[in-house]
């Protein structure tokens, strides 16, 4: 879909944003398909020299650096302003890479790798010594991930080392989905950013911990429990997944606690057969008292509404469509200066979980429903 154009970008800095710039960022255009070995081999040697690459993966933009050299996780943490309780997924580029890194392989994983790598998966697996407490958190499991956007391969492959790569976006804003969100949260502050084009999913890829029986859902995304319970049996899904966080009720992927894909404006989830009319209503209160008005919106009702903003994310027929779009909308909304986003919303089930989770996160789970 193209995006319509921008009025130009405000500035509302948040803390984190406004940290002063240190270093010039290289930004580099790549083929996505058959990227550069010059330039790879570049983006590669400020990863072994301990600084830090943003690269296009299938799913989101990864910010990464060398996953076994804590000065470099210290890196990825500062640079992102992420609480460092919150651990970092190592990407590798062949399975060989995988046995040094973790102590145990369960026949779970084994048929889920074999499925779904390289791809949207992340597995949980309990660590060796050498993947360093800085990369985890301090827990003692670590998070893989096996990518297989042809960049980000040829980029882990290249350095020769597992990749610790959080999504490359200022700690709660949505993740990048395009080489120029990446500049807009972390021009300044890393080595170089590797521009492929829009990413393909949209969304961050699932997690599973597979170091327990039944295997566990702890962030859903492109794979799916449907797609994964025909191979391996009963998949769970942590219930704080589609839930707002309970007092004492923890989710067990300690990143999905934070307040996150938040845009600056307020979002609110609107449901049910009424959904323009309850938009068209509330809207009209809320410019009513000045305020900007956006429409998260799919193909099929977007010539309904009346809003300042209305940006289709697809067509409710192509949920793969709507993920691949969710983040580009949040984070236009922003720059539009938006206040207040009324979203459409989406069955739970399949790929739709992946899209509620997220929508329901920027929307700090506030529904209007009537
Ligand atoms: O698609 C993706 O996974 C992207 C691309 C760049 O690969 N990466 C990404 O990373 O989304 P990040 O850091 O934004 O999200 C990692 C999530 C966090 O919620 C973190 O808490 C969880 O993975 N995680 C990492 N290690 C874990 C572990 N050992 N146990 C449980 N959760 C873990
Ligand atoms: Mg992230």
């Amino acid at each position: 879909m193209t995006p319509v154009p921008v009025a130009a970008e405000k500035n509302t800095k948040n803390a984190a944003e406004q940290t002063c710039n240190l270093m010039d960022t290289i930004l580099r255009k790549v083929d996505p398909q058959q990227p550069d070995a010059a330039v790879i081999r570049q983006a590669a040697d400020i990863l072994r020299a301990g600084g830090l690459v943003a690269f296009p993966t299938e799913t989101v933009y990864g910010l990464g650096g060398n996953g076994l050299d804590p000065e470099a996780c210290r890196s990825i943490y500062l640079a992102k302003g992420r609480p460092s309780d919150n651990p970092l997924i190592l990407h590798i580029s062949q399975l060989s890479e995988l046995r040094p890194i973790v102590r145990e392989i369960s026949q779970t994983a084994q048929v889920l790798m074999e499925a779904f790598w390289p791809g949207p998966l992340t597995l949980i697996f309990p660590k060796t010594d050498i993947v360093p407490d800085a990369a985890t958190g301090g827990l003692d499991t670590v998070a893989v991930r096996f990518p297989s956007h042809p960049v980000a391969m040829a980029l882990i492959r290249a350095a020769g080392l597992p990749i610790a790569a959080p999504s490359a976006n200022l700690s709660g804003k949505p993740s990048p989905t395009r080489a120029a969100h990446v500049a807009m949260d972390l021009d300044g502050k890393i080595g170089m950013i590797l521009d492929g084009g829009a990413a393909e999913w949209g969304l961050e890829s699932t997690i599973v911990d597979v170091s327990v029986t039944p295997p566990m859902i702890l962030r859903p995304g492109a794979i799916t429990k449907e797609m994964m319970e025909p191979l391996v049996g009963k998949v769970d899904v942590d219930p704080a997944i589609l839930q707002k966080p309970e007092e004492g009720m923890q989710p067990k992927a300690p990143g999905m606690k934070y307040t996150h894909y938040a845009p600056k404006a307020e979002v609110y989830l609107v449901r049910g057969e009424q959904t323009c009319e309850i938009i068209n209503r509330l809207a009209k209160k809320e410019q009513e008292m000045g305020r900007k008005v956006g429409v998260l919106a799919t193909d099929e009702r977007r010539r309904g509404y009346e809003a300042d903003i209305v940006l289709s994310v697809g067509s409710r027929n192509c949920l793969e469509e709507v993920g691949a779009n969710l983040f580009w909308a949040l984070r236009e909304f922003d720059r539009l200066s938006i206040d207040t986003v009324y979203a459409e919303t989406f069955p739970i089930d399949g790929e739709g979980m992946a899209i509620m989770n997220r929508l329901q996160k920027s929307a700090g789970y506030r529904w209007i429903e009537e």
